[in-house]
């Protein structure tokens, strides 16, 4: 059966295949930027470095994520936004340069962009890199983002998939444009709520038509969206039970948008912790959270919860017996707020601690580090997971944060991938020289439509 037939079939099928996408994140408590081996957040060699490292591990796609504010923590700038996060699209352009096959995806918002401007970079990107870009639907999740922008304000999450829908559909309609039966390039007109587009595409389509479709989001709203537009879903569900509901759940959404059962492909966020013995990934486990998560840092954690200092608290110490100062709890102005009471928060924190025998930066750790997202293991027996993963199709590879930058692939293409190989469940080369060749996703369809030349309003 041909990758176009599984992809259009009412039955789910799995592909038997793993592939990998690294996910660089600039801003996060997951990667080691205080350590003798932590390289730059912003300097090209470590982004050079990773994206060629992954290219040798045959890794499908290489991610970056988007970030338009910094975080505040008691007035002041989040601390661990500071390392910085240059901009996804000029980084991955310049990537485009200096790698051959591995996809370049780019996390881009649909709240504050333009669709206009925005397939039009995005084209430009898959021009320029013979085919190889990608786009990471996002709708941005915080208001604190919305008041960094001109227009100001902050859509509710209906409204942002609203948004959302309208933006990609105009903006395949641009791509849908170049060269149609009618013509060289067609004019698009779009009358919506929230922007006006009459735009006739200034490029010719890539080798791979139009940029590949990525999706992160996970509400209700936020899935059946990826049902309908999406290629590939970046999730939030690695675990094996919960990856193999969240594939069922998006079967359904699938079918239901009329597309087929195998439409869409999932790649949950990871963490490897990997070395040759189980106990020696254990170890290393440990020094990994200890370094992921610091004494001031775990103290600052703590004070976004009880709005307040907390500097004199030792971090290696119980959780501060004094009480929040604040009604509601709110991790940082960046993530909106939680709606927890708290003060009852501080009590279930306090009680849990006491009950684990854990220490404010233990406690800490355990609530920030991706606990669900975490393989630990020898090489081989993550492999033998993973190979599991494949056999019953609970997802289609992973998205990979390295927990180091820029060494932190370097076990993974070494020794996973050579064991993922054996298995026979990880391509041994590139399929093509496209990333939607080497998603094995098929030509898009151009939209009935788009050969009637409608008007389209939202
Ligand atoms: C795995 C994953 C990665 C995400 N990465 C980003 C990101 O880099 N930038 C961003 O603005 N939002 C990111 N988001 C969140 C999206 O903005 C999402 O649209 C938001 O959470 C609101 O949608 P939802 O309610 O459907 O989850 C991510 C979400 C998931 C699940």
């Amino acid at each position: 059966m041909t990758q176009h037939n599984r992809a259009n079939s009412g039955v789910f099928e799995p592909s038997g295949k793993i592939q990998f996408g690294i996910f660089f994140q600039g801003v996060n408590s997951g990667t080691i930027w205080k350590a003798a081996e932590s390289g730059s957040q912003t300097d090209f060699e470590s982004f050079r470095r990773i994206a060629q490292t992954a290219e040798r591990g045959l890794f499908a796609a290489f991610f970056l994520g988007e970030g338009l504010r910094l975080r505040e923590h008691l007035g002041r700038p989040h601390g661990l936004d500071v390392v910085g996060r240059p901009d996804a699209q000029t980084m991955l352009a310049a990537l485009a340069s200096v790698t051959k096959n591995i996809g370049l995806v780019a996390t881009q918002n649909t709240t504050y962009n333009d669709p206009a401007d925005l397939a039009h970079r995005l084209a430009s990107l898959d021009l320029i890199s013979g085919g190889r870009a990608a786009w990471n639907i996002v709708t941005t999740d915080n208001a604190w983002t919305g008041a960094n922008f001109r227009r100001g304000g902050y859509l509710d999450h209906a409204d942002r998939y609203k948004h959302a829908e309208a933006f990609v559909e105009t903006a395949k309609r641009i791509w849908d444009s170049w060269e149609t039966p009618a013509g060289p390039a067609r004019r698009v007109l779009h009358e919506g709520q929230h922007y006006t587009v009459d735009v006739t595409p200034r490029l010719p389509r890539s080798a791979q038509y139009r940029p590949v479709l990525f999706q992160a989001g996970d509400s209700p709203e936020g899935r059946s969206f990826a049902a309908r537009h999406a290629d590939v879903i970046f999730s939030a569900h690695p675990k094996f039970d919960d990856a193999v509901e969240f594939r069922k759940d998006l079967v359904e959404r699938s079918l239901a948008a009329g597309r087929g059962a195998n439409a869409v492909q999932i790649m949950p966020a990871s963490e490897f912790i990997l070395a040759p013995t189980a106990g020696e990934a254990l170890e290393k486990k440990e020094w990994v959270r200890s370094l992921q998560i610091g004494p001031q840092q775990a103290v600052a954690y703590l004070e976004q919860f009880w709005g307040r200092e907390l500097s004199g608290y030792d971090p290696d110490g119980p959780l501060p017996e004094i009480d929040p100062v604040v009604e509601e709890t709110s991790e940082t102005r960046g993530s909106g707020f939680h709606g927890a009471k708290a003060r009852q928060l501080a009590d279930q924190w306090r009680a849990e601690a006491k009950d684990k025998g854990l220490s404010i930066r233990q406690f800490v750790s355990s609530k920030t580090a991706r606990v669900d997202a975490t393989f630990t293991g020898s090489y081989t027996a993550v492999a033998d997971r993973l190979a599991e993963y494949a056999r019953v199709g609970a997802v289609d590879g992973f998205n990979i944060s390295p927990w180091l930058i820029p060494t932190g692939l370097d076990d993974i293409v070494n020794h996973l991938v050579p064991e993922l190989q054996e298995r026979g469940v990880y391509p041994t080369e590139y399929a093509g020289s496209t990333l939607r060749e080497n998603l094995g996703l098929g030509t898009p369809v151009r939209s009935a439509d788009e050969t009637a030349g409608a008007v389209r309003a939202s």
